[in-house]
């Protein structure tokens, strides 16, 4: 990553408090631009009833930074999930879990009423796949996911030496065109051994703040 980008992600992450409501329990994802972000939070002073985090990383960075962090289980709703994505597309479809914190992130993003999605620019595509997409499996199921997704026309291959927070597998699948990405979500996310798919249709972002050369871009959706 360059150090342009970095700044881009900076940009972006001061952007996103505005989405942040003062008294509320905050949706927090993972990544280096929730990193950031969550720097971005600790440097404000906007006053927080706590966080819900999708990972061990975000957690402990919350802490640090003074926020309560709550058990997803225990609260009944979010106004707001902040994340970023591995790919957007013009819709506010992503593909996430390139750090392997998938179901955790989609599980956080379902209590939330809008999805803030945080980006630079090198993340949007027009069509997404181009990112391998991540798919939390059983691993009794992997030899057969993967020969599923040969039928698709793509790749997939274990993820080597990652073990999720869940205890399972995550396969990697190169070469999709994702043109339908609700379709293909429904479809993936009901064959057997697939606990979570990296494909963000039914929980989209609401709203997207890219990092791009000329500023932040406001995308809503
Ligand atoms: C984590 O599983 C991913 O979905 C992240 O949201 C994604 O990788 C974004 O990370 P960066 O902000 O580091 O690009």
């Amino acid at each position: 990553k360059t150090a342009h980008q970095n700044e881009l992600k900076r940009q972006v992450a001061q952007a996103a408090l505005a989405y942040v409501e003062p008294g509320s329990v905050l949706g927090v994802g993972t990544g280096s631009t929730v990193d950031l972000f969550i720097a971005a939070l600790a440097a404000s002073g906007i006053p927080l009833a706590g966080a819900v985090s999708s990972s061990e990383r975000s957690t402990q960075a919350l802490r640090a930074a003074g926020i309560t962090v709550l058990e997803a289980a225990a609260v009944e709703r979010l106004s707001t999930y902040i994340d970023g994505a591995d790919e957007i597309d013009p819709k506010g479809h992503m593909i996430k879990g390139g750090g392997a914190a998938l179901t955790r992130e989609k599980i956080v993003a379902d209590l939330a009423d809008r999805f803030v999605c945080i980006a630079d620019a090198s993340k949007c595509v027009e069509v997404l796949g181009r990112f391998p997409l991540p798919v939390e499996v059983i691993p009794m199921a992997a030899p057969k996911l993967i020969r599923r997704f040969a039928e698709l026309g793509g790749q997939a291959s274990l993820r080597a030496g990652c073990v999720t927070d869940n205890g399972q597998h995550i396969l990697d699948v190169r070469g999709l065109a994702i043109t339908d990405p609700l379709a293909f979500e429904a479809e993936i996310s009901q064959w057997p051994g697939v606990v979570t798919v990296g494909i963000f249709a039914r929980h989209r972002a609401r709203v997207a703040l890219i990092g791009a050369a000329e500023g932040v871009r406001t995308l809503n959706f």
